[in-house]
């Protein structure tokens, strides 16, 4: 039988950590010193269905209502709890492929029936609406994308979201975009446009952990219509409850002063865009678009064994994710919020790598 649980995020946590950690998503640690002076924050607060000045501050970075706003640990359970409140054990799914793997994984604890739509190497892994309008059916529940795409960061522009909103309202189906990604466009000050404004079909999931180093808030959040919010922090009763309270507190603060961590990223993602696009040139055996606003890339590895690669790559201090946790094993991802000078030291391993696979 295989295993109901995630064997990403087990390999994540406890086979990816590395001196050039090179795997890890996320933006380079925030400091709390660098938020600026903080009064020690209270243990106890009233967060029922939601905390007051949190709801307003997430509201206000999504530009929507605070009825719309659902707060939840971390991206992670803001898509769990997308996906538990809008589909029932047997009920239809269609998840992009390749996606982030919880949410294949948490679809098959929530019994659901997972259809794919391929998102193609050959196009760009862009979003074809024609290949959702394919595999889409009148059980439908739910189209799941990422945006960026993780693995690959590529962008989903309106148009093509708005398409995908059609075909799925079509058959009675909402659109799950995780936008976790998107933060990163943010940051760099970037054009873009987040389905949660495109319609009442859209349902939207984020947080403050990748763009802006600040994971150790779990500060996630879903933005939904009103009926579906409130079926959300219900169905929410049935896990946490209510989230950490002196997080809800640092989670404000953080939201007052996010162009803190926001310049920090800035600086960070553009020197490792450039660092990582020259790297990724220079390598005739990858193949790669380079990166352009994203976090991640997915270089396929065009001869030759990734799993030996990753595993040469540790041997010296350095991890990258393999592709088989995407469903492409000629494929890895490879990370570049990191500090420029692991980013620096990672690439000239996997460079080192790569010519010892060569030879
Ligand atoms: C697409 C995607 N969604 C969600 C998450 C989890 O994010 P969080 O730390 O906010 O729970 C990740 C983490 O890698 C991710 O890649």
């Amino acid at each position: 039988m295989t295993s109901p649980f995630s064997s990403y995020m087990e390999w994540a946590k406890t086979r990816s950590g590395a001196r050039f950690n090179l795997a890890s998503s996320g933006l380079e640690a925030f400091p709390l010193a660098e938020l600026g002076p903080i009064e020690p924050v209270e243990i106890n607060g009233p967060s029922q269905y939601g905390y007051a000045p949190l709801q307003e501050r997430l509201a206000k970075k999504a530009g929507v209502d605070p009825d719309r706003v659902v707060h939840a640990t971390g991206t992670s359970m803001a898509n769990f709890l997308a996906l538990a409140a809008v589909a029932e054990a047997g009920d239809e799914v269609l998840v992009e492929e390749p996606t982030y793997s919880l949410l294949t994984d948490a679809a098959r604890w929530l019994r659901l029936e997972i259809r794919r739509f391929a998102r193609r190497a050959e196009d760009g892994f862009r979003v074809d609406p024609r290949e959702v309008e394919r595999a889409l059916t009148k059980r439908t529940r739910l189209v799941v994308l990422t945006n960026l795409n993780n693995p690959t960061s590529a962008f989903v522009g309106g148009e093509t979201l708005r398409a995908v909103g059609t075909m799925a309202r079509g058959v009675g189906a909402r659109v799950l975009v995780d936008e976790v990604y998107l933060e990163s466009l943010a940051v760099l000050g970037r054009p873009y446009v987040s389905a949660a404004h495109l319609g009442p079909e859209f349902l939207v999931t984020s947080s403050l952990t990748k763009a802006y180093g600040l994971s150790g808030l779990r500060c996630g959040w879903v933005i939904a219509d009103p009926d579906l919010a409130r079926r959300m922090w219900r169905l929410n009763d049935l896990f946490g409850v209510v989230p950490a309270h002196p997080a809800e507190r640092l989670s404000v603060i953080a939201l007052d002063r996010l162009d803190r961590p926001a310049a920090r990223a800035r600086r960070i993602l553009e020197a490792n865009t450039a660092t990582a696009n020259a790297f990724l040139a220079s390598r005739p055996e990858l193949d790669c678009a380079p990166l352009d606003g994203g976090m991640i890339a997915f270089p396929r590895l065009r001869t030759g064994d990734v799993e030996a690669l990753c595993d040469r790559l540790r041997q010296d201090e350095a991890t990258v994710v393999p592709g088989r946790f995407f469903g492409a094993p000629q494929h890895f991802r490879l990370a570049i919020g990191c500090a420029p000078e692991t980013l620096a030291g990672g690439l000239e391993r996997l460079g080192r790598a790569l010519d010892a696979a060569g030879r």
